[in-house]
């Protein structure tokens, strides 16, 4: 490491103190102030001249040239490696972010033993003791395989230990929290240790064309000394999620410089750690009931695949003044949204109505097409009446209560249909797409019935009732 100051620097004006504060005297922040460590290499190269003359030009080159075509490490875990863009690419840097005990130390070593058999892998932990680790391999059952094991957490023994150049491929670090580099007073998981610790880690992994993994914990507070705060150093971001008591894990890519950021992979955790799940949407949809009011299929697509998940809404008439609207795996924002348009387009009295949206097995959704079947479910809550048996649905709505076009319909009803789905309510298909481009509908056009517009989602509902429909506990349809 080259010779080093260190400075202390407010996280919310810039402003630089001689030590450290709780506040910032230029701008009033409270605990803002974070520990840096500065270079002491002056900028242009310690050449630097009275007159300002500084630096050495830059080598510009043209945007057209050969590229050198990156290696990869596939880990033969196919799920992570469709979120990292097909596999590991040599010399970057890959955060893993997560809550506590999700399973990330779980998934890593895991990776670690596949990838060992390719090249030489180093698992470095700061959270736990090497006996703790050989028990978990054991359980995992890859005890046998090749990794190279140290409990540390001081970055500079680390680099030293890896800068070799029959050194590793692969290093692990798990956690990024519990390292620390020792010019810094400041305890590690701090912002500053954090972000140093980190540093230190990626220019070794471009230098040795280490690929570095590198494990956050989102801690309470969020957005400080988390992970977000590397988000910007690193090439890869991604996040393992999903929710306590389910076994369900979500690997969502979040930034990859390397490959597609909307992929995700689907885990199960098991005795025996994580087992990849090939067929999501059959997962999502194991506890399912036909035939009951409130709950919906939808269709929709999850990077580059198609899912299959439910959605489950509850309407029940509010106790209190103001409604409670309560939501699991989707945006609160958005419901909001879409119940107003159910009111105010859709005719729909939700006002003095608790409303409460899940979305099955743990699976957070983000794309907007998810709003028909969320009016779906709704609906079918508040009045009673179930999705006709074997639909999926799918769509985005818009403001004026319009069913919107959403990309990829054929993929999405193709799974439908490889599920056993006989029916889809779907947006309008525009002639002229039927044929071409990405909304190309061939074999699942005769299962999609068009929905124009959120009162004709609801006369198809009330249509698929054996009598005409009612709300449960009122007349709540003006
Ligand atoms: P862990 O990988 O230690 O989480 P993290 O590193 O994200 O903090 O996972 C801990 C949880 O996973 C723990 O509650 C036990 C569970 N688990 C299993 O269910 N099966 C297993 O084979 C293993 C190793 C862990
Ligand atoms: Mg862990």
């Amino acid at each position: 490491m080259a010779k080093t100051s260190k400075r202390f620097v407010c996280q919310s004006c810039g402003a630089v103190h001689p030590r450290w504060a709780g506040k910032c005297d230029a701008c009033d922040a409270w605990n803002s102030i974070v520990e840096e460590i500065v270079e002491a290499a002056p900028i242009g190269g310690g050449k630097r001249t009275s007159g300002g003359q500084s630096g050495k030009k830059v080598d510009f080159v043209s945007l057209k040239g050969e590229s050198e075509q990156k290696k990869r490490l596939t880990s033969g875990i196919g799920e992570l490696d469709r979120v990292l863009g097909g596999g590991l690419v040599d010399g970057s840097a890959t955060l893993i972010g997560g809550d506590p005990g999700i399973g990330k130390s779980t998934l890593l070593l895991q990776a670690a033993a596949s990838l060992s058999r390719q090249a030489p892998v180093a698992y470095i932990s700061g959270e736990e003791a090497i006996d703790q680790i050989r028990m978990r391999a054991r359980r995992l059952q890859v005890e046998d395989a090749s990794v190279e094991l140290a409990a540390a957490t001081n970055v500079r023994d680390i680099l030293a230990s890896l800068d070799r150049a029959d050194g590793p491929k692969v290093a692990i670090i798990d956690s990024i929290q519990t390292m620390y580099v020792d010019q810094l007073d400041s305890a590690p998981g701090t912002v500053g240790q954090v972000r140093a610790s980190a540093q230190e880690l990626i220019r070794l992994a471009k230098r040795r064309g280490i690929a570095v993994l590198l494990v956050g914990h989102v801690t309470k507070e969020g957005a400080i000394a988390g992970p977000r705060v590397l988000e910007h150093m690193v090439d890869t971001v991604l996040y393992f999620e999903g929710e306590r008591g389910h076994p369900f894990r979500i690997l969502r890519g979040v930034k990859n410089r390397f490959g597609p950021t909307d992929e995700i992979g689907v885990f199960d955790m098991t005795e025996i750690g994580l087992q990849e799940v090939a067929n999501p949407s059959a997962l999502f949809l194991a506890d399912r009931q036909d035939g009951v009011a409130g709950a919906a299929v939808f269709a929709g697509i999850e990077g580059s695949r198609p899912m299959l998940v439910e959605i489950q809404a509850l309407v029940a008439p509010s106790a209190y003044g103001t409604p409670r609207r309560a939501v699991v795996g989707w945006d609160g924002n958005r419901l909001a949204m879409l119940l107003a348009v159910l009111e105010t387009r859709g005719g729909l009295d939700l006002s003095g109505r608790d409303v409460y949206l899940n979305v099955a097995g743990g699976l957070r959704i983000a794309e907007p097409a998810a709003d028909l079947a969320v009016a779906a479910a709704i609906v079918s809550s508040l009045t009673g009446v179930p999705v006709p048996q074997g639909t999926v649905v799918f769509g985005e709505v818009g403001l004026s209560g319009e069913v919107r076009a959403v990309g990829r319909t054929d993929a999405r009803l193709k799974e439908a249909a490889k599920l056993g789905f006989g029916q889809a309510l779907g947006p309008k298909v525009r002639r002229e797409k039927r044929q071409s481009g990405q909304n190309r509908v061939e074999n699942g056009a005769s299962m999609l019935s068009e929905i124009g517009d959120l009162g004709q989602l609801i006369r198809t509902l009330e249509e698929s009732a054996d009598g005409p429909i009612r709300i449960l506990d009122a007349d709540a349809r003006r």
